[in-house]
């Protein structure tokens, strides 16, 4: 037997230790417990006898959420997919990796890639869009951002936990096309990146929990797509210890119950109400835990889990432990840390960066860029915080933050006023919900991390409001939405009267501009009323610097919508079978048809399409071509008199087919240029693999013969040309 503790390449190694590690000792290394330390999310002891350091998993996907630490807060993933540039997605994942490792920890449980398929869900901005090729490319960058950092990736929550209404017990019930034409592929696309791990969702899919669904986990995660690292379960997501091991869970998380919460009584909603008992009915029941430890150990002591699998689980953790240098016999995560990446410039820089390119314009009456020297009042009952992100697992603590108020107020040279003009939005913290949160959780004083708020100074009014509209050049409201794990929005409106707030403004003053910040599409019933509309998603620490370097045009606007605005009740999923769902079951009906895909095949006209963004510049398209079967190219020219970034998207019409029903067009590529005044480019979008083909449950992926129409444009109902691309027998 190879003595394990030389220090051999990773698979050696891994062999070697199966062969030393007592049972006991292998199942230690498949269920959490509690992290010593207090900052990790998820913990495994390792084996000291045998030199296996302890392994740290940490959330999430806007930042490092380690308990007590501060880190970077970067901008939401919608606003990620927002810039429509997947190397801005591996840059974020690189910076999070190297801030998560100076806090002494291994896996980052990010990133998230769900769909966007209802628009109340609490989460979409933890999400990327209702898109799947944006969806796949945005997050394999982000795997492989976090990985090139000697992080594991966590690619979550798989598969379809597509809404947080009842999350820990709902029926997604889907078609298999459907699944994997659209839920499927972004997993397939992180897996493909190499991915060290996938978490499973709370929900169940056709009937069966993810954590014991042998077919979606099994066959095709680990069978058909080769997936080589550990699946996780979500914390207290494990159903069953047999039928989890069974269908190929790896690792139970937390492992371990809260203090305090005794093995027969669920958590005590106590005297919780309105909101904050929504977000309790979202949360998991923490008395199941410890699955994988004697229940797990019983299962193969009498034969109802072979001894093969609790291996073959102990063989996929280490390999990623392996993976990224831990069983070198050089410690643990806290040896290796490396604090120079807490809070680094290129990581301010980076946040600021993605929080800029990620705000799409979505109205413009030539009111924007403001001049340096128009006086402007800073409208909005929040105005003096920086809107970091939504509520739960992905809260993260900044270092500083810049508000909007002093973004702006740092950006101008003329005189800037601020008025809150009505009531602030209170944000939604999971942790103020969880019953075992301790007193000492999260920042006591509201940190100095920045503007959290000062509920000093004049009582908000509309009227006071107005009249700084009015005494203005331009008058910039900055509103909000606000979500949060665990609880869906109730409606697409925002909350409280950020609406009365802009009417009133904008009876003011006709140089109004919003800025809304929304973790996914919302009601605008004023937007005709105003003269420019920036939707800048939840943009993180670097809020109001980011803002007023596009409010000013220091840069262009470059975000594109990954998602369809629409009124609430136009989406595909305003039927209640469908969301939330009835009797626990939401019907995905509308199978491919989800946003522009539904909107499109019905010929209802959304509110701001899917891909949709103005720009200060403008942009001529000629010359299209097809380069190869996986290539088209087109010539882009600034015809303005300013610098600009351009998003040229591709989109295929697929041969008309009575028999197959296919969506009128689906985003097949996309790729963006900057162009200064008068510039033209030619530009390659490369066509994804799946562009032309659809899945077909018997034949597996198909390429239907006839001829396909690539069409380039500015969004999928702005297309500019169209070429052909031809499909034979
Ligand atoms: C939460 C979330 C998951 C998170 C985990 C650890 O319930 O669903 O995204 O990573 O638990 O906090």
């Amino acid at each position: 037997m190879d003595d394990p503790d030389e220090s051999t390449d990773g698979t050696d190694r891994v062999a070697a230790l199966l062969e030393a590690l007592t049972r006991a000792e292998k199942l230690r290394l498949v269920r959490g417990r509690d992290d010593p330390a207090g900052t990790a999310t998820g913990y495994l002891p390792g084996v000291e006898r045998l030199d296996v350091p302890a392994y740290r998993l940490v959330d999430g996907p806007l930042g490092v959420r380690a308990e007590g630490e501060r880190a970077t807060a970067f901008p939401a993933s919608i606003a990620v997919a927002a810039t429509f540039d997947p190397d801005l997605a591996r840059a974020k994942g690189a910076a999070m990796a190297r801030e998560a490792r100076a806090l002494g920890q291994d896996c980052l449980l990010a990133p998230g890639t769900n769909l966007i398929r209802v628009p109340h869900c609490g989460r979409n901005f933890e999400y990327y869009a209702e898109e799947p090729t944006l969806a796949s490319r945005t997050v394999a960058a982000a795997v492989a951002g976090i990985q090139s950092a000697d992080v594991v990736a966590t690619v979550k929550h798989y598969v379809a936990n597509n809404q947080e209404a009842d999350r820990v017990r709902v029926s997604a019930e889907v078609d298999e096309r459907t699944l994997r034409e659209l839920y499927l592929r972004p997993f397939r696309a992180a897996v493909d990146a190499g991915v060290g791990s996938v978490m499973t969702a709370y929900n169940r899919v056709n009937g069966t929990y993810m954590s014991d669904h042998e077919r979606l986990v099994g066959e095709v995660l680990k069978g058909e797509w080769g997936f080589d690292g550990y699946v996780v379960s979500d914390w207290y997501g494990t159903e069953s210890a047999v039928g989890a091991a069974t269908a190929g869970l790896d690792l139970e998380m937390p492992g371990v119950s809260p203090e305090g919460v005794d093995e027969d009584d669920a958590w005590d909603p106590g005297d919780l109400d309105g909101e904050a008992a929504d977000v309790f009915a979202g949360l998991p029941d923490a008395t199941k835990a410890g699955l994988f430890g004697d229940p797990l150990r019983e299962a193969i002591e009498t034969g109802a889990v072979p001894p093969e699998r609790l291996d073959d689980m102990v063989r996929r953790v280490l390999g990623q432990m392996g993976r990224i240098g831990l069983l070198d016999g050089e410690g643990d995560g806290r040896d290796r840390r490396d604090e120079g990446a807490l809070d680094a410039p290129e990581h301010r820089d980076l946040a600021e960066r993605i929080a800029a390119r990620g705000t799409v314009l979505l109205e413009n009456d030539g009111v924007l860029p403001l001049s340096a020297d128009a006086d402007v009042a800073v409208i909005g009952p929040n105005v003096d915080e920086a809107k970091l992100g939504g509520g739960g697992s992905s809260e993260t603590t900044p270092f500083q933050s810049t508000s909007p108020a002093a973004g702006v107020t740092a950006r101008a040279d003329g005189e800037v006023t601020v008025a809150r003009g009505v009531p602030r939005v209170p944000e939604l913290s999971l942790f103020d919900v969880l019953p075992f949160v301790g007193d000492d959780e999260g920042d006591e004083d509201g940190g100095d991390d920045g503007d959290r708020g000062d509920e000093s100074g004049p009582e908000p009014s509309l009227d006071g409001a107005a009249a700084a509209a009015r005494e203005a050049d331009v008058a910039v409201v900055f509103v909000r939405d606000r979500t949060t794990e665990a609880k869906d929005r109730d409606d697409l409106r925002l909350p409280g009267e950020q609406d009365a707030l802009v009417e009133a403004v904008a009876a003011a003053n006709d140089r109004t501009v919003v800025v809304v910040y929304s973790g996914g599409p919302v009601e605008l019933p004023w937007r005709e009323d105003v003269a420019a509309i920036l939707e800048a998603w939840y943009p993180g620490q670097a809020d109001g610097d980011a803002v007023a370097s596009v409010l000013y045009g220091d840069r262009d606007p470059s975000g594109r919508l990954p998602v369809t605005f629409a009124p609430e009740d136009r989406y595909p999923t305003a039927d209640e079978r469908r969301y939330p769902g009835v009797d626990g079951r939401a019907r995905y009906a509308e199978g491919l048809f989800v946003g522009y895909r539904h909107f499109d095949a019905a010929g209802v006209a959304p509110t701001y399409p899917f891909g949709h963004g103005l720009s200060y510049a403008a942009f001529a398209y000629r010359d299209a071509e097809v380069v190869d079967g996986r290539t088209v190219r087109a010539t882009v020219e600034n015809v303005s008199e300013r610098a600009g970034r351009e998003v040229v998207q591709a989109y295929v019409r697929p041969p008309e087919s009575p028999a197959v029903e296919r969506p009128p067009r689906e985003l097949a590529g996309f790729a963006t240029v900057d162009l200064d005044a008068g510039e033209r480019r030619t530009v390659d979008v490369d066509l994804d693999e799946r562009a032309l083909g659809r899945y077909d449950p018997d034949e597996g992926w198909t390429v239907d013969p006839g001829t396909y129409a690539v069409e380039l444009g500015r969004s999928s109902r702005d297309q500019r040309l169209a070429v052909e691309v031809d499909v034979g027998d």
